[in-house]
């Protein structure tokens, strides 16, 4: 999640930018920079690592008077973590930031090149500059330059544009990812991808909306509609705190972080799939040649995605698959074959234990993949290949939309294994990637939904333990969902797979067990009822979650009527997120920074 800052006015513009880029540190990054522009001359500086590296490359900078800038923090997803690659990009005479991704880069880039265009980053975003200035040949002004670029683009962007041709004004589009403009009093415009930057220097601001485009100078803001029709900008009053704002109104981040699993979800898929088939630019298609076994390995939330995936590796690509924790494998003297596929799923690839296990299979000569939400991060930089999962900064320790990105990727990747090991049939593989597109309505809040979680949380503030229960993938998603209550309620809980409950643990049912059915009506749904109804039997209180109503349960939590099993999982996966957070509001606890966790444990 990139962040954006603009600014017009007179006030010590480098500061205003690199302020506003500071506030912004929460969305995470890993390189930034700021463009200048005082009367038809540039000053530009980017530094990958933190701001501070950016304030020391411009400390001799110090602008006086009238300027318009641009700024931004970058979170790489296309191109590694390098000054070359971090924003500002550079046409002749123009400069972009962008956030979000442009689905059709490769197609543009292909384009501009044949035109005899040369790129020096590897980022989407610099084909947006280009592709402007190559309008600006034939356009009768910058704006209808802009808006010819504009229309040329698909997939999500927040785009700020300065150039010399006109160096009063920023150009602004908006799609998909967030955007606003503010203003005051003493005439100063600004732009940010979200409040806090703003607050204390502007008094109104425009949220912008999907389709939104135009152009600011300092007497203006001049807004255009999704259908290209000139539009009033609708002002609003900003939050007063900037904590609050980082929040951007929830109450906590990990509130936050499950509202916007749909939009990072977006993300997640942008430019990998096709009609018929998922495509990972990152992946060289040799690496699934002479596989014959995937291993997967990780801890925690990540562990309980890789568990989950390897029933779609197998049901999918018909390919062993077996599943590790780290902290395991590292000392069972393991049998590791080069023709095992080692995939490493971590959220911060710092893990200690992750990490280690990726050092003992790359010893044995494995081909290895990790699956991670940073770049340039430890085990990015040591595994031979590595997708991407685009979730942002996760600032919950206790994981949310990182797990559900693990997730879209990991489904992806099983329908690119079966594509590449024809062991799925075009159309059925089309017909997964139409469930995978619903992906973001899929976990989308439902506010009546979080309320009637929030209503019945306050059953659920005792007893003497928890069963969250499942079948399949559900199973371990049981894993994660008593993994979420135990680490931010503090309140002890199991996952367990349904069917082993008779198995011993259903001499603890009685009304204080509190069981978390999970009742897809998808995947093996008869079955798991027989095993719900036998903890019912025996007095067990029962918390049904399921698309089909379940007379039986004493609470019961309806989920949408889903045609596809992995679409219930993740509107379950919503619910158990919910569910745990608010049985931890009510006990009080802290959400965000629970009691004896770290977000990134890179200890043993
Ligand atoms: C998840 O809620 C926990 N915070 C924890 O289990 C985490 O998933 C685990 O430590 C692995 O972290 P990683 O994904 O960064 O490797």
């Amino acid at each position: 999640m990139c962040g954006i800052v603009g600014y017009i006015g007179s006030n010590n513009i480098k500061d205003v930018l690199i302020e506003g880029l500071q506030e912004l540190e929460y969305r995470g990054y890993d390189s930034a920079g700021i463009a200048v522009l005082q009367n038809t001359d540039f000053a530009v500086y980017k530094a990958v690592g933190k701001l501070e590296n950016l304030r020391n490359k411009a400390a001799s900078f110090a602008p006086e008077g009238f300027g318009i800038g641009i700024g931004h923090t970058r979170w790489a997803t296309h191109g590694k973590p390098t000054e070359l690659n971090a924003h500002p990009h550079l046409g002749q005479s123009s400069y972009v930031v962008h956030n979000g991704i442009i689905e059709n880069y490769q197609e543009l880039k292909n384009e501009l090149v044949a035109q005899g265009v040369s790129f020096l980053s590897q980022t989407d975003t610099e084909v947006i500059v280009h592709l402007f200035e190559a309008y600006l040949k034939t356009a009768g002004s910058p704006f209808e330059a802009f808006k010819q670029m504009r229309a040329r683009l698909e997939g999500a962007y927040a785009i700020l544009l300065v150039t010399t041709s006109e160096p009063e004004t920023i150009y602004f589009a908006k799609h998909g990812s967030p955007m606003i403009v503010g203003r005051n009093r003493g005439g100063e415009k600004f732009f940010a991808s979200s409040d806090s930057p703003l607050i204390g220097l502007a008094q109104e601001v425009v949220y912008l909306k999907d389709g939104d485009f135009g152009y600011v100078t300092p007497a203006a803001i001049t807004l255009y509609d999704g259908s290209g029709n000139p539009a009033a900008p609708l002002f609003s009053t900003l939050p007063e705190s900037k904590l609050s704002a980082q929040k951007e109104g929830f109450r906590f981040f990990m509130e936050k972080e499950i509202y916007e699993q749909g939009e990072v979800l977006a993300d997640t898929m942008l430019g990998r799939l096709k009609e018929q088939e998922v495509y990972f630019e990152e992946l060289d298609p040799q690496l699934f040649a002479g596989v014959n076994e995937i291993k997967l390995c990780a801890c925690g939330t990540s562990y309980h995605a890789a568990l989950a995936s390897s029933y779609l590796f197998e049901r999918h690509a018909r390919i062993r698959t077996s599943v590790e924790i780290a902290s395991e494998l590292r000392y069972k003297e393991p049998l590791l074959s080069p023709d095992t596929l080692f995939v490493v799923i971590s959220q911060s690839g710092e893990t200690a234990d992750t990490l280690e296990t990726l050092k003992m299979a790359k010893a044995a000569e494995m081909k290895t993949l990790v699956i991670c939400n940073v770049d340039n991060s430890s085990m990015v930089r040591l595994a031979d290949a590595s997708i991407l999962t685009r979730a942002g900064i996760e600032k919950g320790v206790a994981s949310t939309k990182a797990f559900a990105t693990q997730m879209a990727v990991l489904w992806m990747l099983s329908l690119a294994f079966a594509k590449a090991r024809g062991t799925m049939e075009t159309g059925a593989i089309a017909e997964q990637i139409r469930h995978l597109r619903e992906l973001p309505a899929c976990v989308r809040v439902d506010d009546a939904l979080h309320e009637r979680i929030k209503r019945l949380s306050k059953r659920y503030l005792h007893g003497h333990g928890f069963f969250f229960i499942g079948r399949d993938v559900f199973y371990p998603l049981a894993l994660e969902g008593a993994l979420k209550l135990k680490e931010i309620s503090y309140l002890h809980a199991e996952g367990y797979p349904s069917g082993e409950m008779k198995h011993g643990p259903i001499a603890l049912a009685d009304p204080e067990l509190f069981t978390i059915a999970l009742m897809p009506k998808n995947m093996l749904y008869d079955k798991t009822k027989s095993n719900v109804e036998e903890l019912s039997a025996r007095d067990s209180t029962i918390c049904a979650i399921s698309d089909k109503p379940f007379e039986k349960a004493d609470d019961f939590i309806p989920i949408h009527d889903r045609e596809h099993y992995m679409l219930e999982f993740f509107e379950m996966m919503v619910v158990l997120q919910l569910l745990s957070m608010e049985v931890a509001v009510r006990l009080g606890n802290d959400v965000d920074m629970p009691r004896n966790l770290a977000k990134s444990v890179t200890v043993e």
